[in-house]
């Protein structure tokens, strides 16, 4: 057991799961359902659902799913215990001890060990920084005008000598080699067996939305190579879903924030001020990260280095920024290198006229085109004007694509009836391919990864656009089921499934036939066991939430929640309800029927007459519904 039962049961049932969704995710409601912009994945339309009378909320975009808990832990990174703690906190309710799993226990205590290696270690650096040891690391951050404060405020520190130091210490905290070596903080090796990872660097800890340090960065002394390097992803440091200082960026009050390269520039742009800077880990800015923003703002300005790969990386994450629905600007730094070395040259002031005059992304990406013809040679110039055209497709708001047509054209003195033209005619031969950075026809080089928004394009290939409610968006879904693998006895416990929980009367209708040995091992199987077990035991539509908090992983929970969205659509009339459930219990029992007779050790004849006449039965059942 997890918790008890009932514990779980009755903190979930205190707290409405629309309301705890609510003060994250702008929700509207359309029929029982509430819809929004999923906060797990970018988009730009609401594909993210949460159902009132069934406690639990699911996306079809990406898939997230499970109850107010699941939320929680996924929106807050936080521990089942933590997420449950909240929602007790919410409602008034005192929990009783923790009173794990097996399972769910050891994975828990395994996090929080790898945490308090990481914890450890940065308070060892800290102090090493500190001691005479780290002379030259304090001389290094003083010389690149960080104050007292920032350095303390940043919690850097400094790992000096090749060896096993720092190895030497967490063992005498009492943690083993496997803990150590699995937080990343130290590397085997036939040669030299365990030792530290950092050596001759500054560190910069990394912590997590909580302020928990889950890495670090360490930048070497000198010319040395690599100049950074970093820890490796463990199972508490996920590099695409967490940002540097994204802990305190997230209290300033700016509606803008800034993305930078690099933790020297965030601790430069702190210093001065701007806490509203972050940065990503050591490795592109990622889908995620963006996500991660858009919880926060609704635009963001790129503060990237000034050369020729600060400016690819800003294309790169304009497209990002795009997709996820975040206004994108770019900062110019120039004659700077990049916001460190700007703040040193030219101060907080002028940095602050650079953030007012960031330029729009449409604009600076037309620019860097512009750079890429000859504007002398007309063919080049019309070459240049057609590309403009592709760029402004992307705008599906007509004001807004006016406006900008009106804006590039008197910028760069263009007929404004020569570009509409062409805007009208690849948007037609585009068939309105919206999304911005993609739709250009000349600029396949740059801007997303491919595929852009896959529900979009999915919901236009399979072809069922019945769409009328949000809920029913079939692209996300039908990606779902690929993943899946799905067959039509899965979708059919599924459905059964989905229905019974939407009207758990039906289960006393198909009970005699079915029960819940008859679903398929595993996720099915204990879900349809704890809901059978749940509604028998009198529960309502709400147990649902209950039943995905049975599941002790978060991968289990969303696959549980998953399993509650195979509705039955446009079937109403009375009779064909009822041929639809006999349809549906065959189909389930018949499934059954087949694995019986190809698992591994066959049958016994009893067994399989039994099953046969099973099997019978439920072909002839009559449902009144
Ligand atoms: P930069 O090389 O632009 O860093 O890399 P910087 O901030 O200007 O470094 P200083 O001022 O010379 O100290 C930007 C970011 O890319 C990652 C790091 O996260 C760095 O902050 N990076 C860079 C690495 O992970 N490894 C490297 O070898 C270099
Ligand atoms: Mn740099």
């Amino acid at each position: 057991m997890y918790y008890p039962d009932e514990v779980v049961e009755e903190v979930l049932r205190s707290n409405n799961i629309v309301d705890v969704v609510s003060s994250y995710v702008h929700l509207k409601k359309q029929g029982s359902n509430y819809f929004g912009l999923c906060p797990f994945h970018n988009e730009k339309t609401g594909s993210f659902s949460v159902s009132e009378p069934k406690q639990m909320f699911y996306c079809f975009g990406c898939g997230a799913g499970g109850n107010a808990a699941t939320f929680l832990m996924k929106y807050e990174n936080y521990s089942f215990q933590e997420a449950l703690q909240t929602l007790a906190d919410r409602a008034g309710i005192k929990l009783p001890e923790v009173n794990y799993s097996e399972e769910a226990r050891k994975r828990e205590e395994h996090r929080k060990l790898l945490m308090a290696v990481n914890k450890e270690t940065a308070i060892y650096y800290y102090k090493l920084l500190r001691s005479p040891k780290g002379r030259k690391g304090l001389a290094y951050l003083v010389e690149r005008q960080l104050t007292p404060e920032t350095i303390h405020a940043f919690g850097l520190g400094f790992a000096d000598g090749a060896g096993n130091d720092l190895v030497a210490h967490l063992r005498s905290k009492g943690f083993s080699d496997d803990v150590i070596l699995e937080a990343g903080v130290a590397v085997f090796d036939e040669k030299r067996g365990i030792h530290d990872k950092f050596w001759n660097r500054v560190m910069f800890p990394i912590q997590d939305l909580r302020g928990q340090v889950i890495g670090f960065g360490g930048r070497v002394m000198g010319d040395a190579k690599p100049k950074y390097l970093n820890s490796p992803e463990t199972a508490v440091f996920d590099k695409s879903r967490n940002l540097y200082r994204l802990h305190l960026a997230k209290r300033s009050k700016a509606n803008e924030w800034i993305l930078c390269e690099g933790y020297m520039d965030v601790i430069a742009m702190h210093q001065a001020g701007f806490t509203q800077a972050v940065a990503s880990l050591g490795t592109s800015f990622t889908e995620g990260q963006a996500a991660l923003l858009k919880r926060y703002v609704t635009t963001v300005c790129l503060a990237y280095d000034s050369d020729e790969a600060g400016v690819r990386a800003s294309r790169r994450g304009i497209g990002i920024l795009d997709s996820a629905g975040i206004n994108a600007k770019v900062i110019n730094m120039r004659p700077a290198k990049d916001p460190d070395e700007f703040m040193k040259r030219f101060g907080k002031e002028a940095f602050r006229e650079r953030i007012r005059d960031a330029e729009n992304s449409f604009f600076f990406e037309v620019r860097m085109m512009e750079g890429q013809y000859r504007m002398d040679d007309p063919a080049q110039r019309t070459a240049f004007h057609r590309a403009i055209a592709g760029k402004l497709c992307a705008f599906e708001d007509e004001i807004e694509r006016d406006n900008y047509i009106r804006e590039v054209c008197a910028r760069y003195r263009i007929s404004e009836e020569a570009l509409r033209k062409s805007v009208a005619s690849y948007r037609r031969v585009g068939g309105g391919n919206p999304s911005y950075g993609r739709a250009g026809v000349t600029d396949s080089s740059y801007g997303k990864s491919g595929g852009g928004n896959p529900r979009r394009q999915q919901s236009v290939l399979d072809g069922q656009g019945d769409g009328n409610i949000p809920g029913d968006i079939p692209g996300g879904e039908q990606r779902r089921r690929n993943e899946r693998k799905d067959t039509a006895a899965g979708r059919a416990q599924r459905c059964l499934l989905t229905w019974i929980a939407d009207e758990p009367s039906v289960l006393t209708a198909v009970r005699p036939y079915v029960g819940a040995e008859d679903f398929d091992e595993g996720i099915l199987r204990k879900t349809a066991e704890y809901l059978f077990g749940a509604l028998e035991s009198g529960a309502g539509q709400g147990c649902v939430a209950a039943v995905i908090g049975q599941f002790a992983d978060e991968k289990e929970q969303e696959a549980a929640a998953g399993i509650f969205q195979e509705h039955l659509k446009g079937i109403t009339e009375k009779r064909d309800r009822e041929r639809a459930l006999r349809d549906l219990v065959y189909t389930v029992k018949n499934d059954a029927f087949r694995r019986l007779m190809q698992s591994p050790e066959p049958p016994s004849m009893e067994e399989m007459l039994r099953a046969k006449r099973e099997l019978e039965k439920a072909g002839q059942a009559k449902f009144a519904l």
